[in-house]
């Protein structure tokens, strides 16, 4: 590929970046995320030569399979799932680097011997290769995982110099707080915060990290950014699909530890905090656990409450019929968790007391989109009235995240005529026009600095904590509630009505999402 036609996420992400020699490990190799998002990351990765020079993957799985037969998954994946065409050549430069190695997790052997064979790479490399670990298994394994690669050695290869250890891991970083402390503890007794590399994939995603960029590369927003010119902040993340084959998982999580809990509090995190001192990681992580921090405990009572749940019945999506929650394969015909929430915060300091910041995710919406809303204050009612009515729109400022990503304004403008009256305009960027539709994936973003080393786009343990600490008491409501106040929704709509109450308690409704 040649320099003048690399994507804009190229720039500055050269392979001038050194990225030193790197032996990755995929714990979980034959799950899902290894298939649908890994490998065709590292696949585009090589395409645009930013894997390093010396690079090998190792896939450590369960099964006992040949490593032929994991190359083969693996160009399957690709053929898939990659963003870019499958090329022979390609797939050629990364094919060579791939192996596999088959244990159970909770078998010390099969560390040591993964040991032994990552002595051979390095031998046949010639120079000294980091470790990278990355654990995208059920979280039943996690602890084992890591303590044998304490036991082992693994985890200490290189310690204390550069190209020490690294680990990736995917969560659920525990289901609740004291067991989210549990796991930063078994981490931190293996590998130092600098090494561990918490991922939350909505962190990789351009329109994410776009979000301090418009914040703070703009000076029009931060003079208004605060509670003298904002009404409220809502934030929609809504999927259009159901459980899919992920129901064991996610009859025991729900919508609130699935999604809210990691995803939306670190959206929230970017759009509420102060600015950081600098674009270092720290400085960045120290601002979103601060502005976490002021967040008001949430009431949690059945009317005029804080917290909504839902779960769907049966319904259209996309014109298609699908099945009550309760009906989904795997899913307890008596289930009371929540594939629906809304929440109502406030953040007790001095830019955003009063504001409220109304959050809402779930799954078989009516779509999937991802969109944070500034909604502004109106203007006072003095000139622009029809009749008796004031007929002005309050500005609103829409970072789409997904799809469609970009960012739109809502202004009034006069409608043309000999009359003076007023409609709402919405002033468009679109990320697909300025840059192409061809966007890198969270996921090699986030696989290229952890091997460099850049935690910035990864979040902190005590981030998980505060984040649980917020989610906890309405965890433990609902579940003294049990199916009390479980608003069922139909599949296909936007959530529960108790959503929309939530709002209306302060004059406010939701922005059509995706509009
Ligand atoms: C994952 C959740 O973290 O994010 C899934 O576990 C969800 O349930 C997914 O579907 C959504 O990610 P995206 O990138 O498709 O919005």
């Amino acid at each position: 590929m040649n320099e003048s036609n690399r994507h804009p996420f190229l720039h500055g992400l050269s392979k001038h970046r050194g990225t030193p020699p790197t032996l990755l490990v995929i714990f979980g190799a034959s799950g899902d995320l290894t298939q649908r998002k890994l490998i065709p990351a590292l696949f585009n990765l090589a395409v645009d030569q930013l894997l390093p020079s010396c690079f090998s993957l190792v896939g450590f799985g369960r099964k006992p399979i040949s490593d032929e037969a994991f190359r083969e998954v693996a160009r399957a994946s690709i053929q898939q799932f990659s963003r870019r065409p499958f090329t022979p050549e390609a797939w050629e430069s990364l094919a060579g680097s791939i192996v596999y190695h088959s244990g159970d997790y909770d078998d010390l052997k099969a560390y040591q011997s993964l040991a032994a064979r990552i002595e051979e790479t390095q031998k046949k490399f010639g120079r000294d290769i980091q470790l990278l670990f990355y654990i995208s298994t059920p979280p039943n394994v996690f602890e084992c995982i890591l303590q044998h690669l304490g036991h082992s050695g693994l985890a200490s290869w290189n310690k204390n110099t550069p190209l020490a250890s690294k680990v990736i891991i995917e969560k659920p970083f525990g289901m609740d707080l004291k067991s989210a402390k549990q796991l930063n503890y078994t981490l931190r007794m293996q590998f130092d915060e600098e090494q561990i590399f918490r991922i939350d994939h909505y962190l990789g995603k351009e329109t994410v990290q776009d979000l301090l960029v418009q914040r703070f590369a703009n000076s029009i927003f931060e003079p208004i950014w605060n509670r003298e010119y904002v009404e409220c902040i809502q934030m929609t993340v809504a999927e259009s699909i159901g459980v899919g084959s992920r129901a064991g998982y996610y009859d025991q999580s729900g919508a609130l530890r699935d999604m809210i809990q990691n995803h939306t509090m670190q959206l929230l995190a970017l759009t509420a905090m102060e600015p950081p001192v600098s674009l270092a990681p720290e400085a960045i992580r120290d601002e979103k656990v601060k502005v976490l921090k002021a967040i008001q405990p949430l009431t949690l009572k059945p009317e005029g409450g804080d917290v909504v749940r839902g779960q769907y019945t049966e319904g259209l999506v996309g014109g298609q019929k699908v099945p009550a929650y309760l009906k989904e394969e795997g899913i307890h015909p008596d289930s009371s968790t929540e594939t629906f929430a809304a929440l109502r915060f406030y953040i007790n300091n001095w830019r955003w007391q009063g504001v409220p910041f109304y959050i809402r995710s779930g799954k078989r919406l009516a779509k999937r989109v991802s969109e944070i809303v500034v909604q502004f204050k109106r203007p006072p009612g003095v000139l622009f009235t029809q009749g008796n009515r004031f007929d002005v729109a309050a500005n609103t400022l829409v970072m789409h995240i997904q799809p469609d990503e970009g960012i739109s304004l809502l202004l009034n403008s006069k409608i043309p005529g000999l009359e003076t009256r007023t409609q709402p305009v919405r002033m468009h960027f679109h990320y697909a026009t300025t840059y192409g539709s061809n966007t890198p994936e969270a996921y090699e973003r986030l696989i290229i600095d952890a091997m460099i080393g850049d935690s910035t786009l990864f979040i902190r343990g005590d981030e998980t904590e505060t984040s649980w600490a917020l989610c906890d008491p309405i965890l433990a409501y609902w579940k003294e509630q049990g199916h009390t106040g479980l608003e069922p929704y139909v599949a296909g709509s936007w959530g529960s009505l108790a959503a929309d109450r939530l709002l209306w308690e302060n004059f406010h409704t939701w922005r059509v999402s995706g509009s």
